[in-house]
């Protein structure tokens, strides 16, 4: 297979935050492979900017030994030199006034400026406000924010105006990470570019759907933001929610920016509200190796779930009918994202089976080993009547793509990318992210002005009995968590 690279256009990109965890694991080595893989010009420049006080030669050297922590030792020296030298660094006051003067002679005239908020949501406005105050951005600059995009609506309504200051909704890039993974893309190029599946792809056919995404991580390291947080706004109100919409939006007319979110929206507009007590909460307990979320979080009176699990209607024409039940937690048995629609049984059935016969499964696997398997029904070989069983038809992407498939970029990768292409179409819009909190927000305060505790599980497990229970009451199960 023949990679198609094709190289952007000439950027300044500036990272705020430059010397925090997430510039050091993500964005500079996802920078580096861009480069490696050629698609960064010789002209593009990154320009680190945080408050530590260093120079150029300082920030490389940060960043050089950030590429070898996260991407190997083996790099080859030749390649990261070359590519150090694209990297700058302006020590910046993100309050103050220090720096930005220096940042203003820095940026070039007539490329792409795009600015990394790579900090604390508290920050967003002074950054916004100084680089517009310092004629630094204009309305061609691009901004890309991170999660959280606020703690519920009122949070990200302010975090929205705050932004809008200054810049336009399609200079906003917010990132939610999920959508820049290939197979979480895949979802788009199953649906809409096969003939196959779109016809069956409503509560006529489907009977239900299952989006899991497990972890067997536990919170350990970041215990202090996860305890604010917990599973439904860490994981749920976007990264879920995200999956849910390219799952059961409509085909957008284009796969252009906006007709894609205006379908994701309609999506998380039609969620039915659910009710706190009928989603599942969960926090896992000690085990053998390792200590139990109260403790990972150092609040032994913490009532933050790790886990939640929950039955979703959307209420609208082509999914009337349909569940859709999510799951996420930490500390599970496994890590392992995927989606299952489970489609109906025949109307009739021709054969006696005795019972063997299973309804048809698509399951999507989104990491690790991507892939997708679609169970079958065929005809168990051999004499003697005609016994049915059921086979997988399974294709991992690895092994269909070639080597290619095995060394996808991460999802940073494409979409700093995408940044510099000037493609929001894998970024959430305001309204999205505002949509999404009005639905997750009465769920959330529920829990919060309540005093029941989620219940404990085991690490290693499937998250608590009652995220069984929640599909046995429906006649149905969850498919195992498994690697
Ligand atoms: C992050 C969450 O957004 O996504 C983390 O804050 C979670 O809690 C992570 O572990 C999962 O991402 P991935 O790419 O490892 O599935």
């Amino acid at each position: 297979m023949v990679s198609r690279v094709i190289p952007v256009e000439a950027f300044d990109l500036v990272i705020f935050g430059a010397t925090g965890d997430l510039a050091r694991r993500k964005i500079v080595p996802g920078l580096y492979r861009r480069f490696k893989a050629g698609q960064l010009p010789a002209s593009a420049r990154i320009i680190g900017a945080a408050r530590t006080a260093q120079d150029d030669d300082g920030f490389r050297a940060e960043m050089r030994a950030a590429i070898r922590e996260f991407l190997g030792d083996g790099q080859d020296e030749s390649s990261v030199a070359a590519f150090l030298d694209l990297l700058g660094y302006v020590a910046i006051d993100a309050r103050g006034s220090e720096g930005w003067a220096e940042l203003k002679a820095r940026m070039r005239p007539g490329v792409v400026h795009a600015f990394y908020f790579s900090v604390a949501p508290a920050l967003f406005g002074d950054i916004a406000d100084r680089l517009a105050d310092h004629g630094i951005a204009d309305q061609d600059s691009r901004i890309v924010v991170e999660k959280p995009f606020g703690r519920d609506l009122q949070t990200a309504r302010a975090l929205n105006a705050t932004l809008a200051r200054h810049f336009a909704e399609n200079q906003i890039y917010r990132i939610d990470h999920y959508l820049g993974k290939e197979t979480v893309q895949n979802l788009m190029a199953v649906r809409f570019a096969n003939i196959l599946f779109e016809p069956l792809w409503n509560a006529q056919y489907v009977d239900h759907v299952q989006i899991t995404v497990a972890e067997t991580v536990g919170v350990g390291g970041r215990g202090e933001y996860y305890d604010h947080s917990g599973a439904m706004r860490d994981m749920v109100q976007n990264h879920m929610m995200q999956l849910l919409c390219l799952i059961a939006m409509e085909p957008p007319y284009h796969i252009d920016s906006d007709a894609v979110r205006d379908e994701k929206l309609k999506v998380i507009r039609a969620l039915e509200p659910v009710s706190a007590d009928e989603v599942v909460r969960g926090q896992y307990l000690a085990g053998r190796d390792g200590p139990g979320y109260l403790d990972d979080a150092e609040n032994p009176e913490s009532r933050t779930e790790s886990f939640v699990a929950l039955k979703v209607h959307v209420a609208n024409w082509r999914w009337t009918g349909t569940p859709f039940y999510l799951r996420t937690g930490k500390r599970l048995r496994a890590r392992t994202s995927e989606i299952v629609i489970t489609f109906k049984e025949p109307p009739h059935s021709l054969f006696d089976d005795g019972g063997s016969h299973k309804a048809n499964q698509l399951v999507i696997r989104l990491q690790p080993d991507e892939g997708m398997v679609l169970t079958m029904m065929i005809k168990e070989p051999g004499p003697g009547g005609m016994r049915l069983v059921q086979v997988p038809l399974d294709m991992s992407f690895a092994d269909a793509l070639g080597p290619e498939g095995s060394d996808m970029p991460d999802a940073y990768e494409r979409l700093i990318m995408d940044v510099i292409r000037g493609n929001q179409t894998l970024f959430m819009r305001g309204d999205e992210v505002e949509a999404a909190w009005a639905w997750t927000d009465p769920i959330i305060a529920a829990w919060e002005h309540g005093t029941k505790r989620p219940e404990p599980y085991d690490p290693g497990s499937s998250g608590p009995e009652e995220a069984l229970r929640l599909l046995h009451r429906d006649n149905r199960r969850w498919r195992e968590i498994r690697s």
